[in-house]
């Protein structure tokens, strides 16, 4: 039996290239059919190694999840951006790979991403996911996120509704 070790760490900028693939394929395969394609593709065009290395660089707080060695999956945290929200924190994005979904990783991760905001004096936070993307609504109701509030986000003049959870 083979024995996959999971770490989670802060990203460094080796991960660059990971990250970017990851980013490439999850969001190709959450968003498909629901941004419409020429946006979907502009938004992961911008975010090539280059775009991933200069963030990472910039000490943007970003979470990776490694499996075996490999990148898995990746997180990005910070203050809230909602001031209309009294959540102090945020995960702006909780992304892995298509083949690494659905084995507890997002759960790991999240609880990660929690806790490094929770160091950071952000004791409660707050999520945003899009409402066609089931699967992510899904799994922050069931990791216990409260349904707060709503908004829409413009793609290409499709208007898609979106979903703040929070812990508190
Ligand atoms: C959403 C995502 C982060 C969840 O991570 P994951 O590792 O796949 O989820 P887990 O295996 O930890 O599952 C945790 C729970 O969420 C539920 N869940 C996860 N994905 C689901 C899906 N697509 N549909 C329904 N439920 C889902 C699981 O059933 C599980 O429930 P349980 O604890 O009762 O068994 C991951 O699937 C992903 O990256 N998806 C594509 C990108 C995305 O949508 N990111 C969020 C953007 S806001």
């Amino acid at each position: 039996m083979t024995i996959l070790a999971i770490d989670i760490r802060k990203a460094e900028i080796r991960d660059a290239d990971a990250i970017a693939d990851v980013h490439q394929t999850s969001w190709d395969g959450a968003y498909a059919g629901i941004i419409p394609h020429r946006a979907l593709n502009t938004m992961i065009s911008r975010r090539g190694p280059q775009w991933w290395a200069h963030a990472i660089r910039r000490a943007t707080s970003i979470l990776v999840v490694e499996i075996g060695g490999d990148v898995a999956g990746y997180a990005t945290i910070g203050r809230n951006r909602a001031r209309e929200l009294p959540q102090q924190g945020e995960i702006y994005e909780l992304y892995l790979r298509p083949e690494c979904q659905g084995i507890g990783l997002g759960t790991r991760l999240f609880a990660a991403a929690r806790a490094r905001l929770a160091a950071y004096n952000m004791k409660s936070l707050v999520v945003w996911a899009l409402e066609d993307n089931v699967g992510a609504v899904e799994f922050y109701a069931r990791a216990g996120g409260r349904d707060i509030a709503e908004g829409v986000e413009v793609f290409d003049q499709k208007a898609l509704r979106k979903i703040a959870f929070s812990w508190e």
